[in-house]
């Protein structure tokens, strides 16, 4: 039995009986171009079995992590893309709503866009703070997280000399390759390496995410189990009555082939926005190429109702939803009794806060499901490391089915150069 629930439930009016059996030859298919490494991009596999192979590197992982942890008050991370978005979704999702209450020092993130007036209040921030660096790009020369590592290591420099700075920079990049490889060399700082064959949104269960995840104080040993457990699972099998693989990417394509181009990836729980956020690049960059690929967008409920929840009722009926579930509230808060009742409340009360939550979830799958928005329910217990490993390594692994399904290569990202060269030729970059 899965941990990850794929519930078609909702969705069942667009899937009529057996349709998803449709798909089963398409899935094995796809399956065994992964599993026997002659698919589109096979070249980056590596991330099929990150989670028994990153489980070697832990003991190096934890020691750093604890080091840093007596040490420093605060660490920034720099990154874009897939070299920040899984740690920033983790990180963040086990992280109180609030930002508060977390083990480790406190995560700050840089180089995910280019406004001098954060790395201004950034810096300023630091001053009096004890604080480090973990710099990830596995090319070594993206602009924006290059630029802001320029901007960082100057400011500790200045603090606190070269020699206690580069103690206090981790560089995860490739083994051999790239700027960041040369000067870490150089400046003798520790460094893990992105595997050649893991890409940037694939990479969240290498030391790109278990690093700073580590840092901030949580589990990447009960994340990588909670992965090796979904990998597991969806080795074989891959049966469309069980599979949860094979049940999410079955359904996405089968709602893309009767023209519902839009995904809304949604969840009634803010702490998993960055979750999304990692969702939407990972689907967005593997299937969005030759003019094909589901849109993904993200929204998050009840917020989102006030505002999309017109569209997502009666706009044009090209969109189908995804709700992310955990069964469990994190905490839980009873709404109170009053004497008076003047708000019309008491109705509620005694009652806690995830009971509303719910009925506000079986609401909406309801009502979207009315107004012709299948909804797919995808449920899990509750959000831990050991859950967020499973979800991580089920939605990539959906991804690459789902790809494959379309026939591209979803390891690729050849459409983001564009954007980059006529910057640089603007930018009057040598050689542009
Ligand atoms: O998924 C990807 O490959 C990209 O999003 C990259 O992670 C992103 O462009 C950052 O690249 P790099 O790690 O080389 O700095």
């Amino acid at each position: 039995m899965s941990k990850i629930n794929v519930d078609l439930e909702f969705a069942s009016d667009f899937l009529p009986k057996q349709a998803l059996q449709l798909w089963a030859t398409d899935i094995s298919l796809a399956n065994s171009m992964l599993t026997k490494k002659w698919g589109k991009g096979h070249d980056f596999l590596g991330w099929l079995n990150l989670p028994e192979k990153s489980i070697q590197q832990l003991p190096d992982i934890l020691s750093i992590a604890r080091d840093f942890s007596g040490e420093l008050d605060a660490v920034v991370i720099i990154g874009i893309g897939g070299s920040y978005l899984g740690a920033r979704a983790a990180i963040d999702s086990l992280t109180s709503p609030l930002g508060i209450h977390r083990p480790g020092p406190e995560i700050l993130y840089a180089g995910h866009h280019l406004v001098g007036k954060y790395y201004i209040d950034l810096l300023e921030y630091l001053k009096d703070k004890r604080w480090g660096i973990v710099v990830v790009s596995k090319s070594g020369t993206t602009t924006e997280p290059a630029i802001a590592f320029r901007i960082l290591k100057n400011a500790l420099e200045n603090q606190v000399g070269q020699a206690a700075a580069s103690r206090r920079i981790i560089a995860i990049t490739d083994e051999k390759k790239g700027a960041l490889r040369k000067l870490s060399t150089q400046l003798g700082y520790k460094t893990f390496i992105i595997p050649d064959d893991v890409g940037g949104r694939y990479s969240v269960l290498s030391p790109v995410g278990l690093v700073p995840i580590a840092i901030a104080g949580f589990s990447v040993g009960a994340m990588l189990e909670g992965a090796r457990e979904m990998m597991k699972a969806s080795e074989n099998d891959m049966s469309l009555a069980t599979d949860p693989v094979a049940r999410y990417a079955a359904a996405r394509n089968a709602f893309y082939n009767q023209g519902k181009r839009i995904e809304i990836l949604c969840s009634f729980h803010p702490e998993l926005h960055y979750i999304a956020e990692w969702w939407k690049q990972l689907f967005g960059e593997s299937e969005g190429k030759e003019g094909k690929g589901i849109f993904p967008a993200v929204a998050e409920y009840t917020t989102d109702l006030h505002s999309m929840g017109q569209y997502m009722q009666e706009g044009p009926r090209k969109l189908f939803e995804t709700i992310l579930i955990p069964k469990e509230a994190q905490a839980d808060l009873q709404i109170p009794e009053d004497p008076q009742d003047l708000d019309g409340l008491n109705f509620l009360a005694g009652q806690e806060l995830s009971y509303v939550n719910e009925a506000a979830c079986n609401g909406t799958a309801l009502a979207h499901l009315a107004g012709g928005v299948p909804v797919i329910r995808i449920l899990f217990d509750r959000i831990d490391e050991n859950n967020l490993g499973s979800l991580f390594y089920f939605f990539e692994k959906s991804c690459a089915i789902s790809g494959y399904q379309l026939n591209v290569n979803p390891f690729d990202q050849p459409g983001v150069e564009l954007y980059k060269n006529n910057m640089f030729r603007l930018l009057k970059k040598p050689g542009y």
